[in-house]
This record gives structure tokens, sequence and C-alpha cells, in this order.
């Protein structure tokens, strides 16, 4: 495949050499771009060397039709890699900047994209540049994680480019998964739900919506069609999705049951709540003296419903995934919520580890199936690493993707 490799003016250039040549040795062809800073690092004429073909410069080099060519790269380019990224490039990325070659071609490729960010330990974690990063994986594009260690500028942290073969390694699962989801239909919930009390106050939870749009992000990356049913959240919705906005649980239900006969795969990752107000106030309630005793009623069980539906109807499809939020015997109580909801998958997670669950940007989670499908360590064997939501995701759409692999009738039907 056709590889466009950006290369900014970091001193991890020269590590570019390597990963241009590890995607050479993996059988995909490689254009080089390199911005005007990096050729102060390296010249043109070593990558040119090793891609055998003209290292792009500029976006106006004479003689090469340029202006034009970041249009015809950025349809032909399968990937576009970006190693080292600095902290400019990354700006530029995330606001629209389109001032020379590389940028543009950013702007106007529909390839997906991976970058690897390398700087100063202080420049890496300024909150301007965690927002561009943040803002570029909300849009899809897939981070390398630089490495710590000695960097260029004398300091010892978190900042060097990682190694060329993380970078390849990257670039290939990418690669692997993108367009995998074709022709799917995804619907994914996120976020709280609100259950008012009156028109001022509601019972809610601590859910901030980051799981589910992360694997809406990732659905759609992998070209999936994506049906985003959101509770209240203050998050960016990923381009490219279908966006439907609830408040209530009883809102969801009607949504996720309406919605999903015509689709491949429901993942309910929103925190739903159990329970709601026995009567709505039209007037916000006065203050009492002596407390206050709400009736609350349980909401409807929307993986429930679906579970239920799906069984007596006699269908496969569509593959039903559901959340679990424990504080103790994750597993156990996983395991038994799969079989009363009649459902393919659990994703587990125990919140009141540091680091998973609510609000944070990572989780820790075990997969749990019908024990039919052999997936991965058995649960409970291990204790599940802290990985970022993004890369959760990752992998439960790999497990989506395998199960809908497995069963053959179609969605609609
Ligand atoms: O039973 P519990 O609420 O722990 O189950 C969690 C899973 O069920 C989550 O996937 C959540 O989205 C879903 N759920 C639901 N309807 C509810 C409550 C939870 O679909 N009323």
């Amino acid at each position: 495949m056709l590889i466009a490799l950006g290369v900014c003016g970091g001193i991890g250039a020269y590590k570019a050499v390597e990963i241009a040549r590890g995607l050479q040795n993996n059988g995909h062809d490689v254009v080089a771009i390199m911005t005007r800073s990096a050729r102060r690092f390296v010249g043109p004429l070593t990558f040119e060397a090793i891609t055998r073909r003209r290292v792009i410069t500029s976006q106006f080099a004479e003689g090469a039709n340029a202006d034009i060519e970041h249009i015809s790269l950025a349809t032909a380019a399968s990937l576009l890699v970006v190693a080292p990224a600095t902290a400019n490039i990354i700006g530029k990325f995330a606001n629209g900047v389109a001032d020379d070659f590389l940028s543009s071609l950013y702007l106007a490729t529909k390839a997906p994209v991976v970058i690897a960010p390398a700087m100063n330990t202080n420049m890496l974690e300024h909150e301007a540049v965690q927002h561009n990063l943040a803002s570029l994986v909300a849009r899809g594009v897939h981070v390398v994680e630089p490495g710590a260690g000695y960097l260029a500028c004398g300091w010892i942290g978190k900042g060097r480019l990682a190694e060329p073969e993380a970078v390849v390694r990257a670039a290939e699962a990418v690669l692997h998964s993108a367009g995998s989801l074709k022709g799917r239909k995804v619907l994914v919930t996120a976020g709280p739900t609100y259950e008012d009390l009156d028109p001022v106050r509601f019972i809610s939870n601590r859910s901030s919506g980051k799981m589910g749009y992360a694997i809406a992000t990732e659905a759609a990356t992998r070209g999936g069609e994506v049906v985003l049913v959101t509770g209240p959240t203050a998050l960016q919705p990923p381009p490219a999705v279908e966006v439907v906005r609830v408040r209530r649980a009883a809102e969801m239900h009607a949504v996720v049951m309406h919605r999903a006969p015509d689709v491949d795969a429901v993942i309910m990752a929103a925190a739903v709540a159990d329970y709601t107000p026995r009567r709505t106030e039209t007037e916000k309630m006065p203050k009492q003296a002596d407390g206050l005793v709400l009736a609350l009623e349980r909401t409807p069980d929307i993986l429930g419903d679906l579970g239920q539906w799906r069984s007596t109807a006699g269908r496969e499809r569509p593959l039903l995934i559901g959340f679990a939020a424990e504080t103790s015997a994750v597993d156990a109580k996983a395991r038994e919520k799969l079989r009363r909801k009649k459902v393919d998958l659990i994703v587990a997670n125990d919140i009141s580890r540091e680091g998973a669950g609510f609000e944070v940007d990572t989780n820790a989670v075990t997969f749990i199936d019908d024990g039919t499908q052999d997936f991965g360590p058995a649960p409970g064997r291990d204790v599940p690493a802290i990985r970022s939501k993004r890369e959760i995701a990752s992998e439960l759409l790999d497990r989506v993707e395998a199960m809908l692999a497995r069963k053959t009738q179609p969605a609609r039907g």
C-alpha cells in the first residue's frame, strides 16, 4: 500500500528513516514528506535513497506539479504516518492550519492518520499540546505514545519519539483495521441519563461519556456506519457519526429499541439511570423544612429488553454488548448479567480501581462472553491492565468484528 510518511523537525527525524525502511520491508510503498525544519536535521537525499521516490519538500516545488500533489497523494495514500510529530504540526492538524504540504495533506486526506509525537517533556505536558492531542484523538487520529528517557535537550522525561518498530507496528494495526467495519452498522450509547425531579433538579451519575465516544470514534475510523445515542455530556461527538441526543432513560430506551433491528451491533456503554422519579414536577419544588423523601421507580432495562426481544424473535443480530461497572466481585456479577440479559459480551470494569471507570481517559476491563469464544486469558486470572479508552475500544471492536464474521444472518430481516 502507499503510505505517506510526514517527517517534522525534531532530533528524532533520523529515526524516521528506519520507519520508512520498516514499512517498506512490510511491502509498502513510502512517499516521504519533509517539513522545512525536518530538512535541517536530515537531508532529503537520505529518504530519497531509501524510498526510491522523490521526497516532497515544498508545496510549490518547480516542475513537479506539486501545488496539486497533496490532493493526488491525499487520495492515493492508504495511511498518513507522521514521525516525529512536533508540537507545531500537532497544533496545525488540530486547528486546521494548512500552510505547508504536510498540513494541507492532513486536511485533504481521508486516509487514517498515525502520529508519533516527540518533544521536550514540558512542551508535551503543556495544556495547549495536550488539548490539541485530545482533539486529534477524538477525531480518530492514532497516537503512538512517546517514550521516556534522555531527551536531546538534556532532560530526562517523557517525549522521546517511540521506537521505529513501535511506529511501524501501529501503522500496520491501523491499516489492518481501516475499513474493517465497512458495510456494518453499529449503535453505540454513551454518557449518563438525566432523570428530572423538577425543572431545576435531576438525578444522574458520574458517567462522562468518554468510553462510548471512544467506541463511536473507533468504529467510524474503521469505516462503520455509526449511530451514537448519547445522554448529556461535555464531549464533542466524532465527525461522520449520526448523533441522537437524549436526556432520560425512557427516551434512550425508545430510540435504541426503534433503531436496533437495523443495526449489526448495539454497544451499550451508557450509564443508564436505574431509577427515575415517579413524577416530574412542572414547578420548582419548594424547600421543605423537615427533609424530603423521593418516590422513585425503575427505569426500563434497555439491554435486558433488547436481549429479550432478540431471543423471542429468534434472531442472531444485532450483537448485544453491555458494560458492567462494579465495585466488587466484578467477574461473577458480569457473568450473571451476561446470562440474565441474554447478551453476547459484557465489558466488565472495576470502578473502584484508580484510573478505571468514570471521568478519566483510561479504563481497566475484562471481556466476558459465554465461554464459547476463546478470547484472551480467562477472566479473573489476570488483573486487567489500565489502558486508554481508545485502546479498549479498539480491542472491543476487534472482538465485535470476529463475532460478526461468525454470525452470517444479515442485519435486516
Ligand atoms: O444491570 P446494570 O445496570 O449494571 O447493567 C449495565 C449495562 O446495562 C450497561 O451496558 C448499561 O448501558 C445497560 N443498562 C441498560 N438499561 C438500564 C440500565 C443499564 O441498558 N436501565
